[in-house]
C-alpha cells in the first residue's frame, strides 16, 4: 500500500491459545515484532491500533480442562489472566487484550457467521464423525488415539503422531479409542456448514498474487495451498465448548475455532471502541489495558472497513492458511471487510538446538522469565529481536543470551551512554556544553548519524527488524568510535572547548538513540529518557543533532545494563535439563499389559535357543541385519532390526531366542525365516534375550 494513502493501521498480533503461559517462541514470532512496529508508527504520529487477546476457544483448551479435572472456564480465566500480565510487563503494548470467551466476541461470531448463513455462503455436508457412545458426544480428533498407521506409535492423536510428526486424520488410526471412555469410538453421521473455499480459489489467487511483496515464505506457502487447489472446509464442529452455532438444528455444535478466532480481531476493536470510548465502566476492562487516545474521532468500523486502513497481522507459520486463504474468503464472502495488506509471518524459533514444546517443558516461558529476570525485559527483547526468526528457524540458546547482553548491551550500548553522561556530569556539572567549532571529523559523524533513521524506517516497514536493531546499533557502535578517536578524556587538560563540542555531539548521538531504540527497547528508552532528562520518541527528529540544547540539565547517570553472570545462565540451562530428566523419567514408563491369551496360543508359538554364525548389514537401510542362525535344526536367514545398536562382528556366536515358526517374510528382498526375541526400554534400546548360560541350539523355551 502506497504510504500517501494510508489514513491508519489495523495491526493485530495473533490471539494466543489459553492453554499455557507465552514462551519465547511467541514473542519472537509474534509478539515483539508487532509490537516493535506498533511503536515505530506511533512515534512516526500514526494512527494505529494494536489488537490482541486470548483465544479461548477449541478443543485443545477442553482436552487440557479434562486433564485437569476442572472445566474449559477456569483454565481460560487462568491463562488469561498469565498471558495478559506477562505481556503487559514485558512491555508488550497492545491497545486491547480483550478474549474471546467474552460477550462481544460471542455476539460478533455468532452474528458474522449468520451474516454469511444468510447469503447462502455456507453448503450443508453430512459426514461420518467418531461418536462415543458411552459420553454420548462426538470426538475431536485430538480426542480419540490410537496406533499410527506410519509408525506404529500406539499413543497417536487422531490428528497428529508426535511420534514420527506426520498429520493424521482420526479415521486412519489403527485400534482408535476414545480418551474419554478409554472404548473403542463409533462412526455416526453428523450434519455441518462448509465453506467452500474452492468457490474463492480465483479471488483469493488474485488477492495474493497482488502482494508479491509478502514474505517469500509466507507467499510461497500460499501459493502451494492454491496450487493444491482448495476444498471445503467445516466451519462448525461438533463440540459442547466454544461459540454455538446460530441456527435451528444446531444443538451441540459451535463454530469451528478458526472461524471465530480471526473475528476475535474484531470483536477486540469493537470492545476497544464501545466501552473504552464511552469510558463506560466495563466489569471486565480491569483485565484490559487500554490506550484511550483518539478513540472519540473514530468507530470500529473504520478500523476494519475503509479502504484508506493498512491492516497487518504478525503470526507465526502454523498460521498462515488461516490469515491468508481462509480468514480472507470469510471476509470476501462477507463483503464489507478490507483484506490484509500484509502478513508478515515468522519461521519458528528453536531452543537450545530443540524444538519448543509445551508438552516436554522445553521452552523459556515468559512469565518465569519475567521473575527471574526481573527488570531485564530489554534483555530478552533485544536477544529475540536480533535472533528472531524472520527467513528460517533460528535457535535461542543460553550462552547467546549471556554474549548478547554482555557483548553488545553492557559494552557497545550501554558504554557509549554511560560514558558520554559521566563525563558530561565530570567536566560541565551534568549541564549539555556548548557546540563550538565543528572539525571534519565532526562533520563525517553528524552526516553519518543523519543517514541512519531513514534506513532503519525502510528496514522496519518492510518487516526486517533484526537488520533495523543492528542498525541501531551501529549508532552506538558510531558513538564509541567517535569517542576513542577524539579521546575527551585526555584532550580536556589542553582545550577544554573541544570538548564541549565533542560531548555535545555524543549527547545528541545519544538522544538519537533513545528515539530510535524506543520501538525496540522501550524500558531502556525510558530510562534514557530520564538521564538525558529529554521528551522523546519522535521518529520525526531522529537524525538531528540539536534535540539537546546548550546548558539542558541532565539527571544522574544510570547504568542502563549490567553484566549477566555464567551461574545464572547455568541455572537456565540446568533448568532445561532438568526438564529433559524428567521427561525421560515419565516417558519410562511401563507398558500395560496387553488382553489375556489362551494357554494353547501360546504354546503354538516355537521358541528355540540358536546363535547367530554371521552378519552383515542390509544395504541401504540403517537398522536392518541380516543374520545367519544355526537352530540346531537347520541354518536360516533372519532380518533382524538391531543394526542401530549392534555392530555385526560384535555379535558372531550370540546365542539368541528365535520363534522359528513364524511365517517367513520378504523384507528389502530377503526371506527372513523366524523373528529373534529382543527387550526393549522405555527409550527403545534393544538387548538379546538369551539362556543365563549357553544351552545346545535347538533347545526349546516356554
Ligand atoms: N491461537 C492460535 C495459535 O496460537 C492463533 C489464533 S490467531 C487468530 O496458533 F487470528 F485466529 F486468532
Ligand atoms: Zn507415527
Amino acid at each position: 500500500m502506497d504510504n500517501s494513502k494510508i489514513k491508519r493501521y489495523t495491526v493485530t498480533a495473533a490471539l494466543p491459545y489459553t492453554n499455557g503461559p507465552v514462551h519465547i517462541g511467541h514473542l519472537a514470532g509474534v509478539y515483539l515484532p508487532a509490537d516493535t512496529y506498533v511503536r515505530y508508527l506511533r512515534s512516526n504520529k500514526r494512527d494505529v491500533k494494536f489488537i490482541c487477546g486470548s483465544d479461548e476457544n477449541g478443543v485443545p483448551i477442553t482436552l487440557k480442562a479434562k486433564k485437569e479435572g476442572v472445566t474449559p472456564q477456569v483454565i481460560v480465566d487462568k491463562y488469561h489472566k498469565i498471558i495478559g500480565d506477562s505481556f503487559k510487563e514485558f512491555g508488550v503494548s497492545f491497545d486491547i487484550y480483550h478474549r474471546t470467551s467474552s460477550l462481544m466476541h460471542h455476539q460478533t461470531a455468532s452474528d458474522f457467521f449468520e451474516n454469511l448463513y444468510k447469503k447462502g455462503v455456507f453448503t450443508e455436508e453430512i459426514t461420518e464423525q467418531y461418536y462415543d457412545e458411552k459420553a454420548q458426544t462426538f470426538l475431536a480428533d485430538r480426542y480419540i488415539t490410537g496406533t499410527c498407521p506410519k509408525c506404529g506409535n500406539e499413543n497417536a492423536y487422531g490428528d497428529q503422531c508426535e511420534n514420527c510428526g506426520s498429520t493424521l486424520n482420526a479415521t486412519d488410526l489403527i485400534n482408535p479409542k476414545s480418551t474419554l471412555s478409554g472404548e473403542p469410538p463409533v462412526r455416526k453421521e453428523t450434519k455441518n456448514w462448509f465453506l467452500p473455499l474452492d468457490k474463492y480459489e480465483d479471488r483469493l489467487r488474485k488477492y495474493i498474487d497482488s502482494h508479491k511483496e509478502w514474505k517469500p515464505n509466507v507467499f510461497g506457502q500460499c501459493q502451494s495451498w492454491l496450487n493444491a487447489g482448495l476444498q471445503p472446509r467445516a466451519m462448525t464442529r461438533d463440540l459442547d465448548w466454544g461459540v454455538k452455532v446460530p441456527v435451528k438444528d444446531a444443538e451441540g455444535k459451535v463454530l469451528y475455532v478458526w472461524f471465530d478466532a480471526p473475528i476475535g480481531y474484531i470483536s477486540a476493536t469493537k470492545e476497544l471502541f464501545e466501552y473504552a470510548r464511552l469510558d463506560v465502566w466495563n466489569p471486565k476492562a480491569e483485565e484490559f489495558y487500554i490506550n484511550q487516545n483518539g478513540l472519540e474521532k473514530e468507530s470500529w468500523e473504520d478500523y476494519w472497513k475503509d479502504e484508506e486502513t493498512k491492516l497487518v497481522h504478525f503470526i507465526g507459520k502454523d498460521n498462515i492458511v488461516f490469515h491468508c486463504i481462509i480468514f480472507p474468503a470469510m471476509l470476501m464472502a462477507h463483503g464489507d471487510y478490507i483484506l490484509a495488506d500484509n502478513v508478515p509471518a515468522n519461521e519458528f524459533l528453536n531452543l537450545e538446538g530443540n524444538k519448543i514444546s509445551t508438552s516436554k517443558n522445553w521452552a523459556v516461558w515468559l512469565n518465569e522469565y519475567l521473575v527471574e529476570f526481573k527488570d531485564k525485559q530489554d534483555v530478552l527483547r533485544y536477544v529475540l529481536t536480533a535472533t528472531a526468526p524472520e527467513t528460517k528457524d533460528n535457535d535461542f540458546t543460553w550462552k547467546d543470551f549471556q554474549a548478547r547482553n554482555n557483548n553488545e548491551l553492557v559494552a557497545v550500548l550501554g558504554n557509549f551512554i554511560n560514558r558520554v553522561v559521566v563525563l558530561t556530569h565530570k567536566y560541565f556539572n551534568g549541564k549539555v556544553p556548548m557546540c563550538m567549532e565543528i572539525l571534519p571529523e565532526d562533520q563525517q559523524v553528524i552526516d553519518e548519524l543523519a543517514a541512519y533513521p531513514a534506513k532503519i524506517s525502510a528496514s522496519i516497514e518492510n518487516y526486517r527488524f533484526r537488520e533495523a536493531l543492528g542498525e541501531v546499533m551501529n549508532v552506538a557502535r558510531l558513538g564509541n568510535k567517535y569517542l576513542a578517536e577524539t579521546e575527551p578524556w585526555k584532550v580536556i587538560k589542553t582545550d577544554e572547548d573541544r570538548v564541549r563540542t565533542i560531548l555535545n555531539i555524543s549527547l545528541q548521538i545519544a538522544a538519537n538513540i533513545e528515539i530510535l531504540i524506543e520501538p525496540f527497547l522501550p524500558f531502556t528508552a525510558d530510562k534514557l529518557m530520564k538521564m538525558l532528562n529529554y521528551g522523546g520518541h519522535l521518529w520525526e527528529d531522529a537524525g538531528k543533532v540539536n534535540l539537546l540544547h546548550r546548558g539542558h540539565q541532565l539527571n544522574d547517570p544510570v547504568l542502563l545494563f549490567e553484566k549477566i553472570e555464567d551461574e545464572e545462565v547455568q541455572a537456565q540451562i540446568d533448568k532445561l535439563n532438568k526438564s529433559k530428566a524428567d521427561n525421560t523419567a515419565a516417558s519410562a514408563t511401563v507398558e500395560p499389559a496387553k488382553e489375556n491369551i489362551q494357554f494353547d496360543q501360546f504354546t503354538a508359538i516355537d521358541i528355540r535357543v540358536a546363535t547367530i554364525i554371521a552378519a552383515e548389514k542390509v544395504e541401504k537401510t540403517k537398522k536392518l541385519l541380516k543374520l545367519t542362525l544355526d537352530t540346531g535344526i537347520d541354518q536360516r536367514t533372519v532380518v533382524s532390526g538391531i543394526a542401530e545398536y549392534y555392530k555385526p562382528e560384535d555379535i558372531i556366536g550370540q546365542q539368541v531366542s528365535l520363534i522359528v515358526n513364524l511365517a517367513p517374510r520378504e523384507i528389502k528382498g530377503i526371506l527372513s525365516q523366524g523373528m529373534i526375541l529382543m527387550s526393549e526400554n522405555a527409550e527403545g534400546k534393544l538387548a538379546f534375550v538369551a539362556p543365563t548360560q549357553s544351552h545346545n541350539n535347538g533347545s526349546t523355551i516356554r
